[in-house]
């Protein structure tokens, strides 16, 4: 394979996996030229920005927090749910930022995130065997054979709802709804009554004081833009490579080329092999690039990606999101950080303590028990410790909702209210309480045994 010459279609000549094969192939050139020639979603100036911050990241000057839906769905899409997420996004960066006194790197898992790659590409009910569910940007979750179909059709719809989506996202970051002033009423919905309530409003009076302080030496909102804005970032996993094609594009000021689909996108643990399609189309674009890291991946293995997809190690370009398991990490992580320090190689270093600790309930539900996603963190940060290494953010599947699809947390969430408020279209999500609950244990992790 000729490495040298990356176009925005070489994927083409790679090996692809988790991309469906379209029954309509004509329909699907159609709908690539109509998403080619819609704007871009995000900026390369944005993109730009945030390897920055990524970079002062992988430096210790700041901590990643990277959260939202395991897939956006169309039937979930409503601004309140984009809203309620946000704000726990903010609630959570700002128990952070007072935990590692760091600044706190924003970027929702939204906006995008679509496309699921799933161990089985067919699922049988009652001996009818239909492709697997991949993702609403994809085909349809109802069990029904037309629906199932992979429609390229869908790909317009995502754009659009991302597009929407991102609207909103800037608005609220821009438009004063993140003025630090209003910290307080972010303390919204059944989190104010729920036991994380009080600890997060004794915070919230902290900050109000010292607002107060600063207000007194003349710094405020109004010549202060720090103080009334927040900068937010969007990603997803770069999966479906037809729609990441046609909405990457070459920025007229640099020349460079920049998927404008959103500012970060990763490469999951399923699509990260050598040779891979996935891996070929991210080492062209200049965007910061996420890895999932799970047990199957050895540390020669990640040196041959890094080579591939930040040849120049530059800091910023390259997070590597660990996701092994409660029961795995401490057998799986020390190798890897181990060689990556041995390299001289400059990552920002994440934890995804959730795909590591799916497991099946006992009434058959997909379910992550909260007290090994605590555990896995807490190894995380240990682990970084005694390596003399730095963890350098988090990667949650969360929502501002109040679902019941983890189990534990200070709600003592059980298997039996599972089907209460299970809204997942894909794996379970911490709801707002739990990730609360995770930012404040984080916090008081990293001021114990971080940096
Ligand atoms: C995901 O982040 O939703 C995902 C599928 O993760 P992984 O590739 O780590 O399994
Ligand atoms: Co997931």
């Amino acid at each position: 394979r000729n490495y040298k010459m990356w176009q925005t279609d070489s994927w083409r000549n790679f090996t692809a996996k988790h991309i469906p094969d379209y029954p309509d192939q004509e329909h699907l050139s159609e709908v690539e030229k109509t998403l080619g020639n819609f704007p871009p979603l995000v900026f390369a100036g944005e993109v730009r920005s945030l390897k920055q911050s990524l970079a002062d990241v992988a430096e210790g000057n700041g901590f990643l927090l990277q959260g939202g839906d395991c897939a956006e769905s169309f039937s979930e899409f409503h601004a309140d749910n984009i809203r309620d997420t946000f704000r726990v996004i903010l609630q959570m960066a700002v128990i952070l930022t007072s935990g590692a006194n760091l600044p706190v790197v924003k970027l929702g898992r939204m906006a995008g995130q679509f496309a699921k790659p799933r161990s089985s590409k067919t699922e049988t009910i009652n001996g009818v065997e239909l492709p697997s569910y991949t993702g609403d940007i994809i085909n349809d979750i109802n069990f029904d054979p037309d629906k199932r179909q992979p429609n390229p059709e869908r790909m317009l719809k995502a754009y659009s709802q991302a597009a929407s989506t991102l609207n909103l996202l800037r608005a609220f970051a821009d438009g004063g709804y993140a003025d630090l002033r209003h910290v307080n009423s972010w303390n919204m919905g059944f989190v104010k009554s729920g036991p994380q309530g009080e600890r997060y409003r004794h915070l919230a009076h902290q900050i109000q004081e010292s607002l107060n302080f600063m207000e007194a030496l003349g710094i405020n909102s109004t010549n202060t833009p720090q103080l009334r804005r927040v900068h937010y970032y969007t990603s997803h996993e770069a999966l479906l490579l037809p729609y990441e094609e046609a909405l990457t594009r070459v920025d007229s000021t640099s020349g460079d080329v920049y998927n404008t689909s959103a500012h970060f996108v990763w490469i999951g643990d399923r699509t990260r092999f050598k040779d891979s399609a996935h891996v070929e189309f991210c080492r062209g674009i200049k965007n910061p690039i996420g890895i999932k890291c799970g047990p199957s991946l050895d540390p020669d293995e990640l040196m041959a990606l890094l080579d591939i997809l930040n040849p120049k190690n530059e800091a910023g370009r390259i997070t590597l999101i660990a996701r092994f398991g409660h029961d795995k990490v401490e057998t799986y992580l020390p190798k890897l950080i181990r060689k990556v320090k041995s390299e001289g190689r400059t990552v920002v270093w994440s934890c995804d303590p959730m795909h590591g600790n799916t497991i099946k309930s006992s009434n058959g539900i997909k379910t992550r028990p909260f007290d090994r996603i605590i555990d896995e963190v807490k190894q995380n940060i240990q682990i970084h410790k005694s390596e003399n290494s730095r963890i350098g953010g988090i990667h949650l599947e969360m929502t501002g909702q109040n679902v019941t699809e983890c189990t534990g947390g200070l709600d003592h969430i059980s298997e039996a209210d599972l089907t209460d408020r299970y809204r997942t279209h894909c794996d379970p999500r911490l709801n707002a309480n739990q990730a609360i609950e995770l930012a404040f244990l984080i916090a008081d992790e990293l001021k114990t045994n971080g940096h």
